[in-house]
């Protein structure tokens, strides 16, 4: 049988003949590397977003491993320490704690919930020592952001929030990516925001936006104003040039200008993507709902900035579901990777589960995802899933 046309995909961006022209400009300048437009794009993302000082980088992934590398820079982990995770996340959400020789400890969501349960952070606070927590705003559905707070204070954590699938979310009107020492986001191609792919870091601070900058590139010094060409630098042999005075051992996750072209335009369109996602979401809940569905979380909560839903169906087993939906051209995903423990890639590797670990190994079972893309024929795409899980439901 050929595959059927897609009508719902997971993700898809919107990109118009803005980007084209931008892209196309940057290219003929040749501004190619990382260089004017990448300042201009963070700069853009600081004013529309008010969080703070932004560091633009080559994916969401690479955000995430420096956030955790710069903590262990500035002296607030150490290595050993324990760093508390999602399970029911995607990979790189978590993997670089174990990257940076952290040790993870893996908190069950909260019952019928995508997020983190903070009530299983608390406990797990209590008993474990924990040092600092890498935590994803799933799905576009925000964390409670005062309890966060709290518990970051009582307990003296720091914080990296994951904001990768979750642009532009709010808690009581308080964004996002405003209570950890650093916040993260990606802009892969079916992301809120896009410029193919790429990442951004927000910095709650001076230290750790210099810190972050430097580790970026190479570990190079990003403030270095002293005479170039100048040998030694004091006791050491080393000539002394702007681009090659090195105070860190870092890594290359620059964006490019040419992608940094492509997220300028991005977001003058991010108010107008974010409304076309939340009405996708909302046609695509109802039929969901309609179908008995249970919806995971509150994805059309106030503040939450929808990017898929996650349900589990109660009229028909998941997996007979999401073959149905995959063959009328709805695309499905399961829940990223949960359980992320359980991967072979934890396999032999120091990690903690804090018992009991139940509701995450439901979800890697049952729950399912549909994406709510901006652009989508609406009209087409929630008949379709209506007829799609009619016809699952059907007796064989
Ligand atoms: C929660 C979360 N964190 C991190 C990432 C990694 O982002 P990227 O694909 O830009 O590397 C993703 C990817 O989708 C994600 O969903």
């Amino acid at each position: 049988m050929p595959p059927t046309d897609v009508v719902l995909p997971f993700g898809r961006p919107t990109l118009g003949l803005e980007e084209e022209q931008a892209l196309l400009h940057a290219f003929r300048a040749g501004d190619l590397a990382t260089g004017s437009i990448v300042r201009t794009f963070e700069q853009a993302f600081e004013s529309t977003f008010s969080l703070g000082r932004a560091i633009a980088v080559s994916s969401g992934s690479m955000a995430n491993l420096l956030a955790v590398f710069v903590l262990l820079e500035t002296g607030r982990l150490a290595t050993g320490d324990r760093v508390a995770v999602s399970g029911a996340t995607f990979l790189t959400a978590a993997a670089p704690v174990s990257v940076a020789g952290l040790v993870p400890v893996f908190i069950d969501t909260g019952p019928d919930d995508v997020n983190m349960s903070l009530s299983a952070l608390e406990a797990a606070c209590e008993r474990y020592q924990i040092a600092g927590a890498l935590i994803p705003h799933a799905l576009g559905q925000p964390l409670d952001l005062d309890r966060l707070e709290r518990i970051k204070r009582r307990y003296g954590v720091v914080v990296i929030e994951d904001c990768c699938e979750t642009l532009g979310a709010t808690w009581r009107a308080r964004p996002v990516g405003t209570v950890g020492d650093l916040a993260t986001f990606s802009f892969y191609a079916g992301h809120h925001l896009t410029t193919a792919e790429g990442g951004m870091i927000v910095a709650a601070n001076e230290e750790l936006h210099e810190c972050a900058a430097s580790l970026r590139s190479f570990g190079r010094d990003v403030t270095y104003a002293g005479a170039r060409f100048a040998f030694p630098v004091g006791a050491r042999p080393v000539m002394p040039d702007e681009r090659y005075v090195y105070l860190r051992l870092g890594f290359n996750a620059k964006l490019t200008d040419l992608q940094a072209a492509i997220g300028v335009e991005q977001l003058k369109r991010v108010e107008t993507v974010l409304r076309a996602r939340r009405a996708t979401a909302r046609a695509v809940c109802e039929v969901l709902v309609a179908h008995d569905a249970k919806l995971l979380g509150t994805p059309l909560a106030p503040g939450a900035e929808p990017f898929a839903i996650a349900f589990v169906p109660t009229r028909r087993d998941s997996v007979t579901l999401a073959r149905a939906l995959e063959r009328e051209g709805i695309e499905v995903r399961s829940l990223l990777g949960a359980s992320l423990p359980h991967q072979a890639c934890y396999d032999g590797r120091a990690k903690i589960i804090v018992e009991s670990y139940q509701n995450a190994i439901e979800l890697s079972r049952r729950a399912l995802l549909i994406g709510c893309p901006p652009v989508v024929d609406l009209a087409t795409a929630t008949a379709v899933l209506d007829f799609a899980l009619a016809s699952a439901e059907e007796p064989e």
